[in-house]
């Protein structure tokens, strides 16, 4: 039998501040996560220059919790993982700052994992079968792709947002409708209560790209209507604007990701990133996917928000093919997938 792989992944991309120890890519010995989302919704939103001071103040705790969880010490690993893009340059530049420290200290090889990477690659943990080729959908608070991982590591993205993220969208319609930040998890919450057939939102298509996205004209819409309430006077049935903007969303997702299934012949889709947390996405995905004998994979709501875990995966495969890093590894802000 092969030796295990113990690695110790760092992710300290937005507001989230986590270590995990991962065995082998996929048995997650620990995965601990700070969040800072109570600080940033006083200011409703992240702000960068807070996200990377408490990054500062967490991490050794956080490391050291990982590890203990685990049950291993700096001597046990094999490898330190880190998330170096795309994210807010502060605060990533903590999680590579500290990944670098342990690596050079314990003369460990050191991993640069790309954020997104990181997100497909939580389908890995929880699914043992799950491998290469099968199409993604990577939907967080930065980034909405549909992607074909054609091997580990080997990715080609087939559309992309021309506009908002999908989870951007998320959180400026809570914010309108008063909902305060994030706004992902209240809209999903809130739509339980509502008509999702209530208002009829735009679903945008782009032109000549039928696996992009556009978010920002339905953003548009659900504000004109909010001012158009107010303007006219009649009260707004807030669960139901939500309903019906999440509604909007999840259908363009969904005919979207189908498509791609369709037309590639690869008859596996998962879901990745944080709003693949939202419960009718995933309801939504579940059925269209029985419906057409596609299988489907989505983490566990934890694995799809920001965490290390799935850093560790992402980071392990990575290592496999005999990614290093060395000491000059920066974070790149606006990292592109597949780059090294
Ligand atoms: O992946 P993530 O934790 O961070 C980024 O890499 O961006 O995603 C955060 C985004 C936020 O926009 C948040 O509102 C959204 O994911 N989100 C959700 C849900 N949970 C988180 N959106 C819809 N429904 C949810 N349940
Ligand atoms: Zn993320």
């Amino acid at each position: 039998m092969e030796k295990d792989i113990r690695i110790l992944a760092i992710e300290s991309s937005c507001d989230e501040t986590a270590a995990a120890v991962v065995r082998n890519g996929r048995d997650v010995l620990s995965n601990v996560i700070s969040s800072q989302i109570e600080l940033h919704k006083l200011y409703g939103g992240v702000v960068p220059e807070i996200a990377s001071r408490k990054h500062i103040e967490k991490i050794n705790q956080v490391i050291e919790e990982a590890l203990t969880t685990a049950g291993v010490g700096l001597d046990d690993l094999d490898a330190v993982a880190v998330t170096y893009g795309p994210g807010l340059v502060g605060a990533l530049l903590v999680g590579v700052a500290e990944a670098k420290a342990i690596s050079y200290a314990k003369r460990l090889p050191l991993v640069g994992v790309h954020h997104i990477e990181g997100h497909i690659s939580a389908n890995y943990i929880e699914n043992r079968d799950l491998e290469p080729p099968f199409i993604c959908l990577v939907v967080s608070g930065g980034h909405t792709h549909l992607v074909k991982v054609q091997d580990y590591g080997v990715y080609e993205i087939l559309g992309r947002t021309r506009d908002d993220a999908a989870g951007e969208a998320f959180d400026k319609v809570a914010r309108a409708i008063g909902l305060g930040y994030p706004g992902g998890p209240k809209i999903d919450r809130l739509s339980r209560e509502g008509n999702p057939q209530a208002i009829p939102f735009p679903r945008a298509k782009v032109e000549g790209a039928p696996y992009d996205f556009s978010f920002s004209g339905l953003k548009s819409a659900v504000l004109n209507y909010l001012n158009g309430c107010r303007m006219k006077g009649e009260p707004v049935v807030e669960a139901d604007v939500a309903a019906s903007f999440q509604q909007a969303v999840v259908s363009v997702l969904v005919e979207h990701a189908m498509l791609a299934v369709e037309e590639s012949g690869i008859g596996k889709l998962a879901i990745a990133g944080g709003v693949a947390s939202n419960q009718t996405l995933r309801s939504a995905m579940e059925e269209a996917c029985r419906s057409r004998g596609v299988r489907f994979y989505r983490p566990s709501p934890l694995l799809c928000t920001d965490n290390a875990a799935m850093i560790g995966a992402a980071g392990y495969y990575e290592f496999c093919k005999g990614v290093r890093h060395g000491l000059d590894l920066n974070a790149v802000p606006n990292l592109k997938l597949g780059e090294r």
